[in-house]
């Protein structure tokens, strides 16, 4: 478990490009696979969440060519994966294993899906339980909240399910179970979630509607093979917008990102903090948004955050809470409990290293509040083990007076190979 240390710079300056869309990568490849015909997915993330599905799909019999640029996936149809021989390892991807329990739920076959102590460790009961209404068999540690999931396929049936949570996750295992489910299946949630696996199916033929509140579509709809040009990762950009808005003297340019407004609550935070932040050339690329970011340096002020400003930037908050700690005033997150169940507690481990750098937190059970500090302090920080926790306290390292170091930085390889080389080539010294 290797650590990093970051010493502070001057600014944070170039022009740079992000990996793709995790999010997106990982539908890519699961819708792909269950289509008719060829998709060719170019921008893939290699990253060890989008391969550890990747890796699942090959395992049911999806050949996928990579080239090094481009995948190329040979779709199996609605009906055509077989029967894993050996465990599914989702790795420390949660949408892996939840996308996965509702796909492998409407197949005609047994599987069992694991991952790594973290993802063991988070709730599967969000998607196990609607699953179970709509007639899946699953079965799991703790009354089958919790990895490994044993999941024997069957016939569904079609649901209305109101989630207690805003969650892609939850409404897209529902969705890929109301693929192979008889009638029509429709999930409601409090607040929009990221909208991909709406956008995707539609792109690949499929009819999905969606209304205030929800989506709906109906089983059995067969989908026909498409070229994907995966966007880069508005989460993954995050971290190079808030390097260059707390480091003095910085102006960066990051091509290429995906701007979809169910993922945009980070430049609406940002800006409504008063970052100096501007969107140049919007246009569309396979049914998504994209745009280049330009940044530079800003007096950032503390803002209340909550609502469906969530949802939109649940990724996020690790590195909108550097930016908070380096606000004029006190940010107050609330409505945001959905981070104490992301690859860590994300509110324990920001609040533990932002107090280390010198910063004072108060956690809440649904947020937190963070009182702008000036300046923050060099410090021992600790990933957590959480690939996002890692690069934040990377990224405020950047900021402090003195050296920061961070435990445990392999993590970021599940999302962001090469981080800690694209920010030594911007941060300027
Ligand atoms: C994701 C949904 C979100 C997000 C995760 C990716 C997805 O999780 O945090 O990184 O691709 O559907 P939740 O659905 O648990 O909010």
């Amino acid at each position: 478990m290797q650590s990093y240390t970051v010493k502070p710079a001057k600014g944070v300056r170039g022009e740079i490009r992000v990996p793709g869309d995790k999010s997106i990568s990982h539908r890519s490849i699961m819708f792909g696979s269950i289509a008719n015909g060829v998709t060719r997915v170019s921008g893939f993330l290699r990253g060890e969440d989008a391969l550890s599905t990747l890796a699942a799909f090959r395992a049911m019999g999806v050949q996928v060519d990579d080239d090094g640029e481009t995948l190329t996936i040979h779709g199996k149809g609605l009906h055509g994966l077989e029967e894993p021989t050996d465990v599914l390892d989702c790795g420390n991807s949660g949408t892996s294993m939840r996308l996965l329990t509702g796909l492998l739920s409407g197949q005609g076959f047994f599987s069992v899906l694991t991952g790594d102590k973290y993802l063991r460790a988070r709730p599967m009961k969000r998607v196990v339980g609607p699953l179970a209404k709509m007639g899946a068999r699953i079965s799991g540690r703790a009354g089958g909240d919790k990895a490994p999931l044993a999941i024997q396929g069957s016939k569904l049936k079609g649901i209305e399910y109101d989630s207690p949570v805003s969650s892609a996750q939850v409404k897209s295992a529902i969705m890929l179970a109301g693929l192979y489910a008889e009638g029509e299946t429709v999930v409601r949630e409090p607040h929009l979630s990221r909208d991909h696996s709406e956008r995707m199916l539609r792109h690949f033929g499929v009819s999905v509607e969606t209304f205030p509140g929800g989506v709906r579509l109906s089983g059995g709809q067969e989908l026909s093979g498409r070229d994907i040009v995966v966007p880069g990762d508005i989460s993954s950009a995050a971290f190079f917008m808030v390097a260059a808005l707390i480091v003095p003297g910085s102006d960066l340019l990051i091509r290429g990102v995906g701007i979809n407004p169910t993922r945009t609550g980070i430049i609406d935070i940002l800006k409504g903090m008063g970052a100096n932040l501007e969107l140049v050339d919007p246009r569309e690329e396979a049914g998504e948004p994209v745009a280049d970011i330009r940044v530079r340096h800003s007096n950032l002020k503390a803002m209340e955050i909550s609502g469906e400003l969530v949802p939109r930037a649940i990724d996020e908050f690790p590195a909108i809470c550097v930016a908070a700690s380096l606000a004029e005033g006190t940010t107050v997150v609330s409505g945001a409990s959905e981070l104490r169940v992301k690859e860590t507690d994300r509110i324990a481990a920001m609040a533990d290293n932002l107090r280390r750098a010198g910063v004072t937190v108060e956690e809440t059970p649904d947020g937190m509040r963070i009182t702008g500090a000036g300046t923050l302090k060099g410090c021992a920080a600790d990933s957590f083990g959480d690939h996002r926790i890692a690069m934040s306290m990377m990224v405020a390292g950047l900021a402090a007076k003195g050296e920061t170091s961070v435990s445990d930085v392999d993590c970021i390889a599940t999302s962001f190979p090469g981080f800690a080389e694209l920010l030594e080539e911007v941060a300027k010294r």
